[in-house]
């Protein structure tokens, strides 16, 4: 990590280190084994450099849809079932590309992982492959699509559409020979938002982390480090297709045969029309708050995106999920699973491969011990559960 230096103070509150099922609290000692996924946010603060804890920590603006996120998951109460005869707990799902994935939960696809630890992507492949979960792979990974999917896990390629039509095109192919499962198309960064503690901290990429699927001349400015720049926005805004369209959807479904998944839509009309152009899945994600500041709480969209979509079209959620809890409460909602983003790499940075396991280990404790404490034997019984969202209605609208 040349030009950054180990610190661990960061230039702004961070509820994630503070919050979550189970997260250990102001004052209480994390210790050196945390106890919840929740717990590895302090750790990763403590070591990383204070620039990129920012830039894995921070959302838009002022970050108010980061902070829902988490509100929004707490304001849920689940309501368990009692004497149902239910003791251990298969949590065996199916996901895009992943008949029999070992729990609803797929690894994010989350940028320069090499940030966080030297191993980067390879070191969250391996661990999810060990945990038996989708590793999504970013389209600006620091390590290259075929090194990852040679180690064998289940990998999702996620996507984003270059101005280069060609290019995108190109990734594409390129994901489907080296054997990825899926497709991720992500919908929600028309341009990179305004992230306020990257443009403060001048965040650029140090010269030992990069692209490493790109055109090496097209990412040299992610390392262009300027005073109230963050050099890897003006790389996106240079590099990322602005106007996208359905047609875009129609495209990409005409020219893979992978299961196809579009990442970062709220409103139930667009997770509708989504799935007429062929998608299989669609993640309810606001790009954990890293996108429209104020967009809503990505699971208060959860239950009308699921009535709005056809029973083929698997709805998955992201932004927020810190435990087990939280994935409970997704399926009960109606996913049929959930991403996991930022605890990912808080075990990454804490540890490496070692880490991110321990933190997929505790998230599958902490979905088996809440699905028991349920009254559920398996992942079909969460149909039998409810939910309790105070006032989730949305207004406004229109038809389209
Ligand atoms: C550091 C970081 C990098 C990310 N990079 C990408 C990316 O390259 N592609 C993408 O689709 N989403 C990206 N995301 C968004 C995640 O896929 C996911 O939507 C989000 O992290 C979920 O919220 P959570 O972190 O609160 O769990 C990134 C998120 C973080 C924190």
């Amino acid at each position: 990590m040349s030009g950054l230096t180990r610190t661990s103070a960061g230039t702004g509150p961070d509820p994630d280190t503070r919050s979550g099922p189970g997260a250990a609290t102001d004052g209480e000692a994390v210790g050196t084994a945390p106890m919840a996924v929740a717990d590895f946010a302090a750790v990763a603060q403590r070591v990383l450099p204070a620039e990129v804890w920012d830039f894995i920590a921070g959302g838009s603006g002022a970050e108010l849809t980061l902070a829902a996120n988490r509100a929004a998951l707490d304001r849920i109460g689940l309501v368990p079932r009692v004497l149902a005869g239910a003791s251990g707990c298969d949590t065996e799902a199916a996901l895009p590309g992943a008949p029999t994935a070992a729990m609803p939960v797929a690894v994010a696809p989350m940028a320069y992982q090499q940030l966080a630890h030297e191993d980067g992507e390879l070191a969250t492949a391996r661990a999810a492959a060990a945990a038996g979960v989708p590793f999504a792979l970013s389209m600006l990974s620091s390590r290259p699509i075929e090194s990852v999917t040679a180690l064998g896990g289940i990998t999702w390629f996620q996507l984003y559409c270059l101005r280069d039509r060609g290019a995108t095109a190109e990734l594409v192919v390129r994901a489907e020979e080296a054997g990825c499962a899926a497709l991720v198309v992500t919908v929600d960064v028309p341009r990179m938002a305004r992230r306020l503690r990257d443009l403060r901290n001048g965040f650029a990429l140090p010269t030992d982390v990069a692209a490493a699927n790109l055109d090496p001349a097209s990412v040299a400015e992610t390392h262009d480090r300027r005073p109230g720049v963050s050099a890897v926005a003006e790389h996106t805004a240079r590099a990322f297709a602005a106007g996208l369209s359905w047609d875009d959807i129609s495209m990409l479904r005409e020219r893979t045969r992978l299961p196809l998944i579009v990442k970062g839509l709220l409103d139930p009309r667009d997770a509708a029309l989504a799935a007429d152009l062929g998608a299989d899945a669609v993640v309810v994600s606001n790009h954990g708050g890293r996108q429209l500041d104020s967009a809503v709480a990505a699971v208060d969209m959860l239950p009308a995106v699921r009535e709005a979509t056809p029973a083929r079209c698997r709805v998955l959620l992201d932004s927020g999920v810190r435990g087990g809890t939280d994935v409970l409460k997704a399926l009960v909602l109606g996913a049929s699973g959930v991403l996991l983003g930022r605890p990912a790499l808080w075990g990454l940075a804490a540890g490496g491969e070692a880490g991110v396991r321990q933190v997929l280990d505790l998230l599958a404790v902490e979905l088996r011990s809440a699905l028991e404490l349920a009254g559920c034997a398996d992942l079909d019984a969460v149909r039998l559960l409810t939910a309790r969202v105070p006032d989730a209605r949305t207004y406004g609208g229109g038809v389209r």
